[in-house]
């Protein structure tokens, strides 16, 4: 059964590109068939793969997005690594958040992509810019569940409660069975008091929906995109390296329990 998870929070720089391509990695790594789905004007995910400038045959999400294409296969760009592809972004999508508006079924067009798309894929991924706009929107309605990168500071939490807001209005309107995939500690410090007073704290809010694994904050994720690479191949056996791979192993885990 093929899934496609949102990675998602308006507050910007807290890891989700990070958390898209590194979770990403890992599971295709191991053997998953992953689809990534750069939905950032920024692009950061695009060029975090090595595929900066690089267009799909049938051009980039913002023509899936936009256009009448008949194929969404046409859309879809294999990456240097086995098991792993993108659909790209650059920053003519800037254009689609208005472009959309009065479109037909605005809030749906990526839905109907990753509807054609999951059969060919285990894992579909989203990676959402910092804003509750309409791409982001159309990111929530096409995806089964949103998983939530935190970044382990003071202000961590704020903003949640609109994204919480945001997630619940998606359900009553357009997606009734988004669920919270998880959330995720990022840029943790462990040499902080404040670090772990505020994993504290996300843990007491969240209980269960955060994931034991915890991504410390560690300079070789914050390289590697600059050489188009997952940190698994920049540095396999840095910690950044070694906590995004354990995550993958824990929500392999959780999937395959919550699937009996
Ligand atoms: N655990 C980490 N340790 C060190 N640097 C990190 C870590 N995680 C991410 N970074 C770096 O922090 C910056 C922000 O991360 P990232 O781009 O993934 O966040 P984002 O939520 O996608 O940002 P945006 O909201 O702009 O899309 C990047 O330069 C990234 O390389
Ligand atoms: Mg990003």
């Amino acid at each position: 059964m093929s899934r496609v998870i949102s990675i998602a929070n308006q507050k910007g720089g807290v890891a989700k590109t990070t958390t898209a391509i590194n979770l990403a990695a890992s599971l295709a790594l191991a053997k998953q068939r992953v689809l990534l789905i750069d939905m950032d004007p920024q692009a950061n995910l695009t060029s975090g793969v090595g595929l900066k400038g690089q267009v799909a045959p049938g051009g980039t999400i913002y023509e899936a997005l936009t256009g009448n294409s008949p194929s969404a296969d046409a859309f879809v760009l294999p990456t240097g690594i086995d098991y792993l592809s993108i659909i790209p972004a650059d920053r003519q999508l800037t254009g689609a958040e208005i472009e959309l508006v009065p479109m037909q079924d605005r809030e749906r067009r990526l839905r109907t992509i990753t509807n054609v798309l999951r059969s060919r894929f285990d894992y579909v991924f989203i990676d959402t810019p910092p804003s509750l706009g309409l791409l982001t929107l159309n990111a929530l309605v096409a995806a089964d569940s949103v998983l939530v990168p935190l970044n382990c500071e003071y202000f961590a939490l704020e903003g949640i409660a609109e994204l919480m807001a945001t997630l619940d209005r998606v359900r009553a309107a357009l997606n009734p069975d988004l669920a919270l995939e998880g959330v995720l500690l990022t840029m943790y410090d462990e040499r902080t008091n404040l670090g772990q007073q505020v994993s504290g704290n996300i843990r007491e809010f969240f209980g269960d929906k955060v994931y034991s694994t915890v991504i410390p904050r560690n300079i070789r994720l914050g390289e590697a995109p600059s050489h188009g690479l997952p940190v698994i191949l920049y540095d396999a056996r840095s910690r950044g390296a070694e906590a995004y791979i354990s995550l993958a192993k824990e929500f392999l885990a959780r999937d395959h329990a919550a699937q009996g």
